[in-house]
């Protein structure tokens, strides 16, 4: 067999280069495994790009999607809308928060977090706050890579280099691993709490509540290297939001679907946001689907103010809401429900995983451990000299290696496990992960 050609893809956020001269190919997928070109097993412990969430090849999911292709595999959202997408969209709103009965649909994050701007700044204009442009986000905020995203985004690394909106203000980073290192779930942190609260107002001091669209913030921080809020920091920017009549968008791309024990982070802190965004795990990340969610005061809103001989919002892609996708979804809504997957990271296997993950403490090189949910993360002493990346690299390398894959944020490692994951296979992942850290440190 000739070598495979890795030249022609491009691929995202890769160091193309050096993955063309050690190419990592997987060949195929089953439950919490993913298996090489060499036949090797390596243990997804990041349920992809964290959005594997019911665990790889399930057959439900293939058969819906392989049935619809033959069904009708496409036809046009714009002004025309198939069967399946109607009743995946009706039945979503039997998981979505209280209140939440619209969905827009997209294909990805980036583009949920884009049209959840565009929305956003749709109903402040249509109620006449035509001013009310400004977005405030987070330092270590993810919000995809559309550019709208991009500008706020609270991870320098990934702005540098683009011509960005500048009506942006970023709240400082909700990780202090000086004050709640080692916390389990939730860290108490009413100083972090406090900080953010004072900034916050501080954004309203400078630019005035009237200039300010809204907030995005992920409720729990995913991809920037996993951050979890201090007690009483979400129900506290709500109340900020509330008092300066701000719209709350919750990013909701990582933490929906079940990662943190709800179907939605703000069903699980019970605190409401205005606007959701999810993709990834909507569909049990078979095929790529997104949307934003919101409730229909906001549709009307924008609707009412809008001419009726013309789309009320010029905005959507070739595939959003697309036949195929959606019937994933539905599929995928089938194995969540029947296995319990939405719930099930806040039970028996959330305190598993909690007390595995914390039982690394003492490892070479380990300053913090943090989870909530079935998301973790550790974090290693910094080593410029030594790293100047970061320390997640080295040890990502090793861990794949040795049968794992994990993904590296600076001198963090993260890891979303598949919702599915077993207690035996949790045990899997600790001993190939500190054979790894214990190989590099
Ligand atoms: C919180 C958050 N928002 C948006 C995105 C972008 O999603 P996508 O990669 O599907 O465009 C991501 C991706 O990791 C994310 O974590």
């Amino acid at each position: 067999m000739s070598p495979l050609n890795v030249e022609s893809w491009w691929q995202p956020f890769t160091n193309v280069r050096a993955f063309r001269k050690n190419p990592r190919i997987f060949k195929r997928a089953e439950g919490c495994f993913l298996y090489t070109d060499d036949n090797r097993d390596v243990l997804d412990i990041t349920a992809g790009l964290w959005c594997v969430n019911l665990g790889h090849g399930r057959q439900e999911v293939a058969d819906a999607v392989s049935k619809q292709l033959m069904q009708l595999d496409y036809c046009p959202g714009f002004q025309f809308g198939s069967d399946v997408s109607f009743e995946f969209a009706n039945r979503l709103m039997k998981y979505t928060p209280d209140g939440f009965d619209r969905v827009f649909f997209t294909n990805s994050g980036s583009e949920s977090v884009d049209t959840a701007v565009k929305i956003a700044y749709r109903y402040q204009l249509a109620r006449g706050h035509k001013n009310k442009t400004r977005f405030i986000s987070r330092e270590r905020g993810y919000h995809g890579i559309n550019m709208a995203g991009t500008s706020l985004q609270g991870i320098p690394n990934n702005r540098k280099g683009f011509p960005l909106y500048d009506q942006v203000d970023l709240l400082p980073d909700m990780l202090s691993i000086e004050r709640n290192a080692f916390s389990q779930g939730l860290p108490d942190d009413e100083a972090g709490v406090q900080n953010m609260a004072e900034a916050f107002e501080e954004i309203i001091a400078k630019r005035g509540a009237d200039s300010i669209c809204a907030i995005i913030i992920e409720p729990c921080v995913g991809a920037g290297g996993m951050a979890i809020p201090p007690k009483g920091y979400l129900e506290k920017v709500r109340e900020l939001c509330d008092r300066h009549d701000i719209l709350l968008i919750f990013d909701e791309v990582v933490t929906g679907f079940g990662r943190i024990g709800a179907t939605f982070a703000a069903q699980r802190f019970d605190v409401k946001p205005d606007l959701i965004t999810a993709a990834k795990a909507i569909n049990g990340g078979t095929v790529p689907m997104g949307g934003v969610f919101m409730n229909q005061s906001i549709q009307n809103t924008i609707f009412d103010a809008a001419a009726t001989n013309m789309p009320e919002l010029l905005h959507g892609n070739t595939y959003a809401g697309n036949p195929v996708s959606c019937a994933a979804g539905l599929a995928a809504l089938d194995i969540y429900e029947r296995e319990g997957l939405l719930t099930r990271a806040s039970g028996k296997i959330g305190s598993y995983w909690q007390d595995a993950l914390h039982s690394l403490k003492g490892l070479p090189g380990i300053i913090d451990i943090r989870n909530f949910g079935l998301l973790g993360a550790v974090t290693f002493a910094p080593d410029p000299e030594k790293y100047p990346t970061g320390v997640g690299v080295p040890i990502h390398n090793e861990c794949f290696k040795n049968g794992l894959l994990c993904r590296p944020v600076a001198d963090n490692m993260v890891m979303s496990p598949p919702l599915v994951i077993s207690e035996a296979e949790i045990d899997l992942f600790i001993e190939r992960f500190s054979r790894s850290i214990k190989a590099i440190l």
